[in-house]
């Protein structure tokens, strides 16, 4: 975790049982034409109460109706994709970039996942009950000279938006980021890089600071022929990882995909082991020191 002392970090400002009800500002798609599935970037005004989060939070959100046993519907939980500023830089809302769940059970009947559904069929003025803020696993560190690595499947980019745009986008009297930021990006298309233009023109206009490296699982191939998953990017600069993870400044983030994880373990343990390092040794010391962060779904 951060350097942030606990009673800085908002936590649970609204409960389940008094939700805080805010209002959809705008809901657009964020993936183009051909794209695999539909994710949108949600934009919510929380004011008139007293809700705030920090970079790396999660929001939950409980969605109207009830559930197969007729009981209210539970909250699910979405990481906010803005930083505390929120898009507008006025403090007025926060944004979440969310992907509509629909699969076909054995049955053969197309089913639609409950919360991921209200959210994107938002239209500006709609309600939405939000709980919280939860979460101190994902925060960014104070250090403005810190190297941030950046691991994220999907709408894992959420959180890692919210850092980008603090660290680049933004202009802060207390914050000015000088370190280096480095962001793995795994997609399926490239029409479904989420954020691209913005991410391109980050990675231009700060050559120096950040670095940006996607992974398009159905259109590219590893040396080897595989896939090429986030993990297989990675592969590609695993000394230069490693040796920046050394450095007590540097702190790794990974969110999106469960499934992820394993494959990352993988990569690690190979590329500890090149080093004649154990990983899960070196896992373990860096999550004692707060700088192996994952949050993943
Ligand atoms: P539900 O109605 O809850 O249905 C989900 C259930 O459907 C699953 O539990 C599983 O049992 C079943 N299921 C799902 N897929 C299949 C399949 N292919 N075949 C068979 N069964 C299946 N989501 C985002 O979009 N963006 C985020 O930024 C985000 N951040 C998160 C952060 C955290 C900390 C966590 C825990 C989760 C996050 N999620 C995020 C996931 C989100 O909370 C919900 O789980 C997701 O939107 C699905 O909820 P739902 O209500 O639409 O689906
Ligand atoms: P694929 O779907 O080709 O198997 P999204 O959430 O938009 O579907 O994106 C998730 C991305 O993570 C996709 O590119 C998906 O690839 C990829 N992915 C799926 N399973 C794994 C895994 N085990 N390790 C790394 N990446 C994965």
């Amino acid at each position: 975790m951060s350097e942030k002392s606990e009673k800085d970090i908002p936590v649970n400002i609204y409960r389940p049982a008094s939700p805080f009800t805010a209002k959809c500002v705008s809901n657009d798609v964020l993936v183009r034409p051909g794209a695999v599935g539909d994710t949108r970037h949600i934009k919510i005004d929380i004011s008139g109460g007293s809700l705030r989060y920090l970079e790396g939070q999660s929001i939950g959100v409980v969605p109207p109706g009830e559930d197969k046993n007729g009981k209210p519907n539970k909250l699910r939980l979405y990481s906010i994709a803005s930083t505390r500023l929120g898009d507008d830089l006025d403090g007025k809302t926060l944004s979440l970039s969310v992907k509509r769940l629909e699969y076909t059970n054995p049955a053969g009947e197309l089913v639609k996942g409950v919360c991921s559904n209200f959210l994107t069929d938002l239209k500006p003025g709609d309600d939405v009950k939000l709980t919280g803020p939860v979460g101190k696993e994902m925060l960014l560190p104070d250090d403005p000279n810190a190297t941030v690595i950046m691991i994220a499947t999907g709408t894992g980019i959420a959180p890692f938006r919210a850092f980008l745009w603090r660290m680049f986008k933004e202009k802060h009297e207390d914050y000015k980021f000088n370190g280096l930021a480095w962001l793995f990006f795994g997609v399926p298309t490239d029409t479904t890089v989420l954020y691209k233009p913005d991410l391109e023109w980050m990675a231009y206009k700060n050559k120096r600071n950040f670095r940006y490296d996607v992974a398009i699982s159905r259109e590219q191939k590893n040396a080897q022929g595989e896939k090429m998953y986030i993990q297989n990017r990675m592969a590609e600069y695993a000394d230069e990882l490693w040796d920046l993870m050394q450095k007590p400044t540097t702190h790794t983030y990974m969110c999106g995909l469960k499934g992820m994880e394993d494959g990352i373990a993988e990569f690690m343990v190979k590329t500890a082991a090149k080093n004649g390092a154990d990983w899960k040794e070196f896992e373990k010391q860096m999550k004692r020191d707060g700088r192996w962060h994952v949050e993943t779904y």
